[in-house]
């Protein structure tokens, strides 16, 4: 298991896909799995938004749907009750409420599950907010990817114009920033660094650069030598 984390932004998902091909690991994107049930709660009018006027503010409503919930994930797809729900995932709607999603204990709770049942049936590269700190907490190798927010809003711009987007670099860093908040001050599995981690900067770094510096992490770990070195030499 290699676990990474970081905000928005910091390179994750490709960093990860990448590192997975290259070890021959099965690659778990689990942001791709929040957005899934924030796409289905969104596709079933009971996203956080929707029911901010509910009693119990949509609980009730939203555990209902997440029972009905059928996720699966394969070969990189994600399929919900069936359905290739992948290219709806990175939609504005969907961002604009799956961090009031994913602070759902609930939701949180199931998503652990599953993430937990992927990773049993073999060597897995999984990314997100808390891989490290709560869902796998013994996982090998543990990497935290930062960058400077102005860079992460530069990468979010140019994956938004890759998909025919043009959004302003401004509306995006103040989107980054208000998640950034959002995910690291909810109380269940918020975004923060595992004490063991890797801290790795990828400020002015290539994805080819970050992948090198992963792979070198995980190869030459044979035991004899102690990855806090490969930490004390990052932090230098
Ligand atoms: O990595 P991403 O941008 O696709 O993640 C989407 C959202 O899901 C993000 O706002 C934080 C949340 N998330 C989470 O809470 N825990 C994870 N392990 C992964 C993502």
């Amino acid at each position: 298991m290699v676990a990474i984390d970081g905000p928005s932004g910091a390179g994750k998902s490709t960093i990860a896909r990448l590192l997975a091909q290259r070890l021959g690991f099965a690659y778990l994107d689990t942001g791709a799995m929040y957005r899934a049930i924030t796409w289905h709660f969104l596709e079933n009018g009971v996203a956080p938004a929707e029911c901010a006027g509910d009693p119990d503010g949509g609980r009730e409503r939203m555990q209902k749907a997440l029972a009905a919930a059928g996720l699966q994930i394969d070969a990189g797809r994600i399929l919900l009750n069936g359905r290739d729900v992948t290219s709806h995932l990175r939609t504005r709607e969907v961002e604009s409420q799956v961090s009031a999603v994913s602070a759902l204990p609930f939701v949180r709770a199931r998503m652990r599950d599953l993430q937990r049942q992927v990773a049993a049936h073999g060597p897995v590269v999984a990314e997100g907010r808390d891989m490290g700190s709560v869902v796998f907490p013994r996982a090998r190798w543990k990497v935290y990817l930062d960058a400077a927010p102005a860079e992460r809003a530069r990468r979010r711009c140019q994956d938004f114009a890759r998909q025919g987007r043009a959004v302003s670099e401004q509306d995006v860093l103040e989107e980054i920033l208000v998640r950034d908040r959002l995910d690291s001050t909810r109380s269940d599995g918020p975004l923060k660094q595992a004490e063991d981690s890797l801290y790795v900067d990828t400020t002015g770094m290539t994805t080819g650069d970050v992948v090198e510096r992963l792979l070198r992490l995980v190869r030459g770990d044979h035991g004899d030598h102690d990855d806090h070195d490969d930490r004390a030499e990052e932090a230098r």
